[in-house]
C-alpha cells in the first residue's frame, strides 16, 4: 500500500475522527513491512500535526473550492503532499507522483488531476509557508498561545518553540540490574553516546535508537521514560515494606520505577481504563516486578479495595498532555479549551478522594504532563486552602515561591510536567 495513502488516512482518523495518532499511527503501520517505511510514514503523519496551520494555508490557497464531505480524505492527503515539498528531502517529482497516486489508492479517480495540480503549483509558486498571524506563525490553535501567554508571560515563544522540536531519547537504568554508570560503560561499548540525567537513573541519549541495540533491552535492563516523569518515583522515595498506591499507573512506566527503587514495597497500580492496564502487566512482567495491578476508578477507591490506608500515593492524574506536545502533536488539535476545566475538576475530585486514602504522615506525589496553571499550580494551591492536614514539601528543583515544580517543555531537555509533593500531618 503506498505510504502517503496510509499516512492520509492516519492524518484523517485524527483531525476527522478525534482519534490519537499514537492508535491511528499503528493502526496503518501494521499493513508496511519494512521498517523504514514505518519511519517515513510516522514521519508525515507527525510532520502534518507539527504544522498543519501553514500546509493547510497553502492548500487553501491553491484550491478552488474546498473538499468537503467524503472528499476530505484528499485534503488530508494535500497536507501529507504539502509537508513532504517543504520540509524533506524527497525530490518534489517523487512526492509529487506518489501522492497523486496515493489519491488513485484511495479510490479518488477523478481528484488525481486536482491533487497533481495543487502540489505542481505549490512547487511551482515557492510561496514561503505563511505567518501572517499567531497561528500561522506557531502553528498552534490560539487558545493554547492565549493561555500560555497568560501563564508564562516571558517564556511562552520559547515553550512554542521548544513543543515544535524533535523530543531526545530518554533510558530509565533499572538499578536492580546494574548500576547506572555500569549501563553507560555498557553503551559506550556499542558506541552509543550518551549522558546521565539530573534524576539518580535517567540517562540521555545522544540520538533516538532502536530498543533492540540496547544491551539487555528485552531483559529489563532498561527501559525508556522521559527525564522528567523519571522524578515521579524519586519523589515519592518509596520505601521497602510500604503500601503504596498509584493511583492511575496506565501503562505503568512509574509503577516500575517505583518497584526498581522499593522492589519491596506493596504496590497497588489501579487504572480506569482495562485495555491500557494490560500494558501495567506486561511492563511489570519484562522488568520481572510484581504488583497487585487493579481495575477501579482513584476516585471511587471504597469500590475495589478492602485494605487500609496507603504509606505513599502516586496521583499521576489525566491531564491535557500539554507538556508533552513534542512528543504528541495531534494533542494541538485534539485537545479543546473546554476540556481544561473539566479536567481540573476531574483531578480536584480524585486528589479530595485519594487524600482520604492516605495514612497519617503519608505522602501524595501528584502529577501532571500539563503545562497549564489551572491543572497545576492553581489546582494545589486550592487543595491546600481547602485541606487542613496537607502540607506542601518544598522541592529544591522548582523556583523561588513556586507552588509545586513547574517544568517547561524543553528544559534540561525534559518534557514539561508538574509536580507537587504533599505530606499529610502525623
Ligand atoms: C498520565 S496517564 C498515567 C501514566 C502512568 N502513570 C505511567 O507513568 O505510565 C493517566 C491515566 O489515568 C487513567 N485514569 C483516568 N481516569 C481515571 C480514574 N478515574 N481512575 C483511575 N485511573 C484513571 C487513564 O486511563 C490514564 O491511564
Amino acid at each position: 500500500m503506498n505510504i502517503r495513502a496510509l499516512a492520509a488516512k492516519a492524518v484523517f482518523d485524527v483531525l476527522e475522527r478525534g482519534i490519537s495518532l499514537s492508535v491511528a499511527l499503528p493502526e496503518q503501520q501494521h499493513k508496511l513491512a519494512s521498517g523504514k517505511d514505518k519511519a517515513l510514514l510516522a514521519e508525515l503523519c507527525y510532520g502534518v500535526m507539527r504544522f498543519l496551520p501553514q500546509l493547510d494555508k497553502q492548500i487553501s490557497d491553491c484550491l478552488s473550492k474546498p473538499l468537503k464531505g467524503k472528499q476530505r480524505i484528499v485534503h488530508q492527503l494535500l497536507l501529507v503532499g504539502c509537508y513532504q515539498l517543504f520540509f524533506t528531502r524527497i525530490p518534489p517529482h517523487a512526492a509529487i507522483s506518489e501522492t497523486a497516486e496515493a489519491c488513485r489508492q484511495l479510490k479518488f479517480e477523478g481528484l488525481v488531476k486536482v491533487v497533481n495540480g495543487v502540489l505542481r503549483t505549490i512547487q511551482r509558486n515557492q510561496q514561503p509557508l505563511a505567518e501572517d498571524n499567531e497561528v500561522l506563525r506557531y502553528n498552534t490553535p490560539a487558545w493554547i498561545i492565549k493561555a500560555l501567554q497568560s501563564a508564562y508571560p516571558q517564556q511562552w515563544q520559547e515553550v512554542i518553540q521548544q513543543s515544535h522540536e524533535r523530543p531526545p531519547m530518554w533510558l530509565r537504568n533499572n538499578r536492580l540490574s546494574q548500576s547506572r554508570d555500569a549501563y553507560l560503560a555498557q553503551l559506550a561499548a556499542l558506541d552509543i553516546s550518551a549522558s546521565a540525567g539530573n534524576s539518580p537513573d535517567a540517562i540521555l541519549l545522544d540520538s533516538p535508537k532502536d530498543v533492540a541495540i540496547l544491551p539487555g533491552f528485552f531483559d529489563g535492563a532498561a527501559s525508556v521514560q522521559d527525564g522528567a516523569a523519571q522524578w515521579a518515583a524519586t519523589l515519592l522515595a518509596p520505601q521497602n515494606g510500604e503500601l503504596i498506591l498509584d493511583a492511575c499507573a496506565a501503562p505503568g512506566g512509574k509503577s516500575c520505577h517505583i518497584l526498581e527503587q522499593a522492589p519491596n514495597a506493596q504496590l497497588v497500580a489501579v487504572d480506569f481504563d482495562a485495555k491500557r492496564l494490560t500494558r501495567v502487566q506486561e511492563n511489570l512482567d519484562r522488568l520481572k516486578l510484581t504488583a497487585q495491578v487493579i481495575h477501579g476508578d482513584a476516585a471511587n477507591i471504597d469500590t475495589w479495595w478492602q485494605g487500609g490506608q496507603f504509606d505513599r500515593i502516586l496521583l499521576d492524574a489525566p491531564c491535557s498532555a500539554t507538556g508533552v506536545i513534542r512528543r504528541h502533536p495531534d494533542i494541538k488539535w485534539l485537545r479543546k479549551q473546554k476540556d481544561i476545566q473539566e479536567l481540573a475538576e476531574l483531578q480536584c475530585q480524585m486528589l479530595d478522594h485519594c487524600w482520604q486514602w492516605l495514612k497519617p504522615g503519608g505522602t501524595l506525589v501528584y502529577a501532571t504532563c500539563s503545562i497549564m496553571p489551572a491543572e497545576n499550580s492553581d489546582q494545589i494551591r486550592a487543595f491546600l486552602a481547602r485541606t487542613a492536614d496537607a502540607t506542601l514539601e518544598p522541592l529544591p528543583q522548582a523556583k523561588e515561591g513556586e507552588t509545586g515544580w513547574q517544568i517547561l517543555p524543553g528544559q534540561h531537555q525534559m518534557d514539561g510536567f508538574y509536580y507537587a509533593l504533599l505530606h499529610k500531618a502525623g
